[in-house]
Parts: structure tokens; sequence; C-alpha cells
């Protein structure tokens, strides 16, 4: 995949360099480097991309190609940008080092510990009479071998009826039930992922996400999202996709993890559209749908404007239900599911029929539990953002308007040692760089607001003792591996 940025697309990225915050008496080449370098960190500029020629950025800046000349020069001597006369510069990090994406299962065993490292919600009240119920059902299904590769068709039939009233008609052929969205993830990547076929993905995104590419070798290109409620830049996006032409594309429309975003629907139309013309596969992660918080209206699904089979989406009831039921599906054309589902008997064969049932009972009741969930959810999320303006006023968030997830723009590039530090003090993080790849995102930080808001309300203040305490601490190292979701 050719990785290239072009002047114009660098140029739209740089924005207001020469008057960014904090520029004093700088040269106009050390200022140029400096929000080169502030791109990089950010992951809004990917590494390992060839940035344009001298010649052809001072001409879409309009200032002279010295200063351009001398802005890369810095940035060689910073470690930036590596060159090879003849072939360009391409981006680099000084002292790169890859942070591990796989999410390692720490049993979560301390009881003090508040974990801000998932993003999910306890159980509703609802899980107990549906399990109960679903005991019943199950003598219906005891009499044949149980092994339902697509899913049992109560549920298929349950999943598709939830995707024709947003407005996407869909039949029970195409949904194919699996044991949680990552597990849909990963069966849609064996099926459509040639190994180092290239991949274009959301910079930050879901981590769990990267280490299931990573599984498959695919080869990772990153679309930056921005911290404003724009989020995605459309003429980025769409030109990433024409110029790079990847075999799939991984996204999250909705209420995105970990920015939540919401992208808006004029996109969506024209994101298919390229990626048909492109061949690239969209597989969008609904993950978040239900979630809308305040009166915020959904765009219609990204696959109601597929005409080619080109989007295949995913999503669960882990975020509006509950993790432990380990219920997924993946939305695409009746071939493809029999295809998928063929793929599946290689790994897990089928999903388990009683838990099955007990998310058919779950979706008889979905708008009742939703809508309390999203109550809890705005409540907890206000509760949040309140605590973080009184407690950490320096850090910036844009109030998501869905999900489960602010991501905090912090006080410096601390988010490491801010989540090193903090598991000291009972609060465990995911950090901004488990969210990107190669050590970006040091400036962020992810906060869901799953927990109740008495909980959130302390691990805001333990935070900010550490966030206090920070420069004069001695650091300590991991000492586990914990888990993302
Ligand atoms: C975007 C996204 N996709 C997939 C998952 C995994 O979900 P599940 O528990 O359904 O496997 C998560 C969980 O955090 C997520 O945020």
């Amino acid at each position: 995949m050719t990785s290239q940025v072009r002047g114009s697309q660098l140029a739209r990225l740089l924005g207001q360099w020469h008057a960014l915050p904090g520029r004093r008496r700088s040269p106009d080449y050390a200022a140029l480097a400096a929000a080169v370098r502030g791109l990089l960190a950010d992951g809004r500029l990917p590494l390992g991309v060839r940035l344009p020629a001298e010649r052809e950025l001072a001409d879409a800046l309009r200032i002279s190609r010295t200063t351009v000349s001398a802005a890369y020069r810095q940035l060689r001597e910073t470690g930036h940008l590596a060159s090879r006369r003849g072939a360009g510069s391409w981006t680099m990090l000084p002292g790169t080092h890859r942070v591990a994406s796989s999410g390692l299962w720490t049993p979560s065993d301390d009881r003090d510990m508040l974990d801000l490292g998932i993003a999910a919600l306890a159980a509703p009240p609802q899980l107990l009479p549906a399990a109960r119920a679903a005991t019943e059902d199950l003598p219906r299904y005891l009499g044949g071998a149980g092994y339902h590769p697509t899913g049992i068709i109560e549920l298929r039939e349950a999943v598709a009826r939830g995707y024709t009233e947003r407005g996407l008609p869909t039949r029970a052929e195409q949904i194919m039930v699996t044991s949680g969205t990552q597990h849909a993830l990963d069966l849609v990547l064996r099926l459509m992922l040639p190994p180092g076929g290239g991949v274009l993905v959301e910079s930050p995104t879901y981590p769990n996400g990267l280490a299931s590419l990573a599984a498959r070798r695919a080869r990772i290109t990153t679309h930056g999202l921005s911290t404003d409620e724009a989020g995605w830049d459309g003429e980025l996006l769409l030109g990433s996709l024409r110029q790079g032409r990847p075999k799939l594309a991984y996204l999250i429309p909705e209420f995105h993890n970990p920015t939540g975003h919401l992208m808006p629907a004029e996109l969506r139309e024209r994101l298919v559209a390229t990626a048909h013309s492109v061949g690239t596969d969209l597989i969008i992660d609904e993950s978040f749908v239900d979630l809308p918080l305040d009166d915020t209206v959904l765009p219609p699904p990204t696959a109601a404007y597929d005409r080619h089979s080109r989007v295949i989406s995913i999503g669960g009831m882990s975020k509006p239900y509950w993790g432990g039921l380990r219920i997924g599906w993946v939305r695409a054309s009746a071939p493809q599911v029999q295809r998928l589902a063929a793929a599946r008997v290689g790994v897990d064969m089928a999903s388990p029929v009683l838990d099955q049932l007990v998310a058919v009972h779950l979706l008889a009741d979905a708008p009742a539990i939703v809508a309390d969930r999203r109550r809890q959810l705005t409540a907890q999320r206000d509760v949040l953002i309140d605590a973080l303006a009184a407690r950490l006023p320096e850090w910036r968030v844009t109030v998501p308007r869905g999900g489960v997830t602010l991501w905090a723009e912090l006080d410096g590039p601390i988010s490491s040692a801010l989540a090193r530090a903090a598991e000291d003090e009972g609060v465990r993080l995911a950090p901004g760089p488990r969210f990107g790849l190669d050590g970006t995102l040091e400036r962020f930080l992810r906060l869901p607001f799953t927990l109740p808001a008495a909980d959130l309300v302390e691990a805001v203040g333990r935070l900010a003792a550490v966030r206090y305490d920070l420069d004069r601490a001695v650091r300590p190292q991991w000492r586990e591996p914990a888990v993302i979701a």
C-alpha cells in the first residue's frame, strides 16, 4: 500500500501551524517542525508515511522551500524523519517502541481497584429473569445436537429485526451469531484478509481490534481523528482510501471507542461509495449503536448506503446489556454468512444455545433495558465531567453524544506515566498509547463512565492526587498486563 501524504493533505492537517499556542520568537522552520512533531505524537499523522517533497509542501503552505528544508532537517535531527536521497522522507518517532496492543487478561481480584481500563457496565437487573426464562426454553433444543454455526434461528430473527427497525431491511439469513463482537471481527478478518493485507483503521482505535489485526499480520495504516466535534476529516479519510486502496477498513462510526465521535450521514454515504470504487471492504463495528445520549439522533446505518455487499456490520450485546453474555453478530450477505460459518467450524463450531436464549429474552425487552442504560450512562457521564472540571481543570474533554467513554486531552504527554502511578493508588487506566500504534497518543487518556457515580468521583480524586505528585514520583514499572475492553 502506498503511504504518502500529499502537500495539500499535510497543509490541511497542519492548519494554523504558524500561530500555534506557545510559539514565541521561534523561526518559521522550527515552528513547522514542531507542528509536524505534534501531529505525529497525537497520531493524526501516521508513522511510516512519506512526506511531500520539499517543493510541494512549500507550495501548499505558501512558504519558501528553504523553510521546509530546514524544518525537514530539524525533524531528521530529532529522529522524526528518515530520508534517503532520491527516495523521499518517512515519518518516524525517536526511539520508537511498539506498544503491546494485546490486552491480556488479569482477573479483577483486587476489590479496592477502581477499574477504568474496562469500558463496560455491570449486568442489568433484567439479566437474571432472562436467564431463568431461557432455561425454561432450553428443552425445545435438547432433542437436537445443539450445534448451530450461524446461531439459533430465534436470535438471528431478533437481531435481523433490530436492523430492519433501524431502517436497514435484514433477513435472518444475513445474520451470524458469534461469541461477542471481538469474535465477529476475528472471523471476518479470517475470511476476508489475506496475510499481510492492508487495513485502514482510525487512530485512536479499539485496542483489541488492533490485536486482531496484528494476529492476521495486517499492514495497518491510520486515519487520525481530530479531538474536536468533527472527528473524521472526510477529505483525508477518503483520500487515504483512494491512495492506499487497502483490502479492508475497520471503522467505528457510532460513538467511536475511545473518542465517542458519531460519523455524519453524508460521510457514511461518501465512504461507502469511495470504498466500492477502490475495491475496499468495510468492517463497520456498531458496538455502541444502542447508546446515543441526550437527544442525539442516529444517522442511517452505514450499510444502508451499500449496494454491492461492501459493508460487513458487526455488533453485539456487551455494551447495552452485559459483556459476560458473550453474544455478538455479523450482518453480511447470505452467501458471506455461509462462508463465515464454514470458517467458524475450524474455530469454535457454534455459540452456546443457552446463552443465545438469554439474549433472545433480553432483546424482547430491549426498549426498557436500553432506556435504563442510557439514563444511567447520561448521569454517570455528567458526574465524570463535573468531577474532572473541578479536580483536573487543565484536562480538556469533548462531551460525547453517546457511547461509554470520554477521550481526555491531558496537560502533557503523561498518559502512560499517569497510568503507572495511578495503579499504585488503586485506579486502573487505559493510557492513550494503548489506542494507537508505536507509542503515540501520550497526551490522551480514555475515561469510561461505566462505573457507579461515587466510584467515578473517587477515581478522579485519586487521579488528581496522582497528577499532582507525578513530576516528583519515581516511576514504577507495570506489574502485570491488564485487559482493556
Ligand atoms: C469497538 C469495540 N468493538 C468490539 C468490542 C468487543 O466487544 P465484545 O465484548 O462484544 O466482544 C469492544 C469492547 O470494548 C469495543 O469497544
